[in-house]
């Protein structure tokens, strides 16, 4: 017996990947997270399969399910939205399985920042302008943050933000990353993305609350940096014309030309 943890992606049931939907496939229970895992996940499961949304269960709850499921020798799909490596509270069930002696596999999912990113039409890093992504959050009722992990000090980087269960606090956000990436620096928020009702809204620090304006509760995505917006930027060398590379070599006397015997 084991349990499947399964990244079920960001809302569309089509960006599944096809080892979480086999598995899904090959369990007679299937455990999920609530309402961000879309319905036709479900539809996966194997007839007669054992379905239980676990919104309402705490985790002795939940490990007390899987227990079961263990005593009869019965896998589990195990899903969560997104990918499992962020925000998921995989890592407190695998503290449990592992002291329980019971296995589990992991099998990642599209992270809602990337259908957000591909909602958006942009790549996140561009030359010269960020190398970097920071996936973060603010702090929330259940969840203080670590006092190093502020947005003030991830805006010294102005690397691109992707902030995650923030809408609530996009008055704070804001206040936190204006006097680092300048009032007129993009944001976008998306809303729900790759669902069949996602919604984008798209401004800057100094406008981004009056056009957003309440309209947008929960399962948002704030993205904030110059990437967003921009239009003049440095190619990258990896396609540039004569850019010296193992896969094109621009000379014989190239580093990357073997020499011959
Ligand atoms: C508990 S976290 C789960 C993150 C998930 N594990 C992932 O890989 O994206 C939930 C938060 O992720 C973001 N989120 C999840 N799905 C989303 C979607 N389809 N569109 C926009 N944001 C989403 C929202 O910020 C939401 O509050």
């Amino acid at each position: 017996m084991t349990v499947h943890f399964i990244g079920a992606g960001p809302g569309a049931p089509d960006l599944l990947t096809l080892r979480g939907r086999d598995l899904i496939a090959a369990s007679p229970v299937c455990l999920y997270a609530g309402s961000l895992i879309p319905p036709e996940l479900l539809g996966h499961c194997p007839p007669g399969a054992r379905i239980v949304n676990t919104a309402p269960l705490d985790l002795d709850a939940i490990m007390a399910d899987i227990a079961a499921a263990h005593a009869l020798g019965q896998d589990v799909a195990r899903l969560h939205s997104g990918d499992l490596s962020i925000w998921s509270a995989m890592g407190e069930q695998l503290r449990r399985l592992r002291a329980m002696g019971i296995p589990f596999t992991i099998t990642p999912g599209v992270p809602a920042f990337a259908a957000a990113a591909a909602a958006l039409e942009a790549e996140l890093t561009l030359p010269q302008l960020s190398q970097s992504l920071i996936l973060t959050r603010t702090p929330g009722r259940a969840s203080a943050m670590p006092t190093t992990e502020s947005l003030a000090n991830f805006a010294v980087t102005r690397a691109t933000l992707a902030i995650h269960l923030s809408i609530h606090n996009l008055a704070r956000v804001v206040a936190d990353l204006t006097p680092a990436y300048g009032a007129d620096c993009p944001v976008a928020v998306v809303w729900r993305a790759s669902w069949p009702d996602q919604r984008i809204v798209r401004a800057t620090l100094a406008t981004i609350e009056a056009a957003v304006a309440g309209g947008m509760e929960r399962t948002a995505l704030i993205l904030v940096g110059r990437v967003l917006e921009a239009q003049h930027f440095a190619e990258s060398s990896l396609y540039a014309h004569g850019y010296d590379r193992r896969f094109r070599p621009q000379s014989a006397m190239s580093r990357f030309v073997e020499p011959s015997a």
